[in-house]
């Protein structure tokens, strides 16, 4: 694996090896199948950056599941106004069912906070959250996250659905922007 990487112009530094990224999602995986043995959970994958732990997950997990997506925009121009915009809501009846969701990272929690207010209102038995990477500095929400892949440092992220400007979402490493 490469030790950086540029995009549009910025140099980005190897953080966290897709080994190490496969270990974690390894561990979520097996935590998950036992804590809902029997239960048929939901799994909703917040697009797009969830795509390939979504995929990665899903292929590890061993019971019975279903899997859907949703997309949300939390920010209104530049600043997180709190207003939710649904560009892809949950068709499923989520009625009585748990729910677990997907997210590639929880920096402010903004987006996680507008996805459980938008999952909440199909009424699902329960709500859980599983996410592959986590900024605890900087996060400012009380929600609570079930399943926790890696804690990250505050550093901007690239690399297996993280993207820089449109790009690097391809990339089997996180790498990390020098600072
Ligand atoms: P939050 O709303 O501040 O918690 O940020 C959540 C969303 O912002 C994530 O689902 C990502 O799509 C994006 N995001 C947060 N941190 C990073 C990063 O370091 N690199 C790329 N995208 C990020
Ligand atoms: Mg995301």
């Amino acid at each position: 694996m490469k030790k950086s990487v540029t995009i549009h112009g910025l140099k980005f530094m190897l953080l966290v090896s897709s080994g190490k990224i496969q270990d974690a999602v390894s561990r979520i995986a097996k935590k998950i199948d036992r804590d809902f043995k029997d239960r048929n959970p939901l799994f909703i994958a917040v697009l797009n950056g969830s795509f390939l732990f979504a995929a990665d997950l899903l292929r590890k997990i061993k019971i019975e599941c279903g899997i859907s997506f949703i997309k949300v925009s939390s920010y209104s121009g530049t600043r997180s106004s709190g207003k939710v915009n649904t560009l892809i809501g949950v068709n499923e009846n989520l009625l009585k069912r748990p729910v677990i969701i997907l997210e590639d990272i929880v920096d402010s929690g903004n987006t996680l906070e507008a996805v459980l207010a938008e999952i909440k209102k199909h009424n699902p038995d329960e709500i859980s959250v599983a996410t592959l990477f986590f900024k605890p500095e900087v996060y400012q929400k009380k929600n609570a996250l079930n399943y926790i892949g890696i804690k990250v440092p505050d550093k901007f992220l690239v690399g297996y659905g993280l993207d820089y400007d449109g790009s690097g979402r391809n990339l089997s490493d996180i790498y990390a922007l020098e600072s």
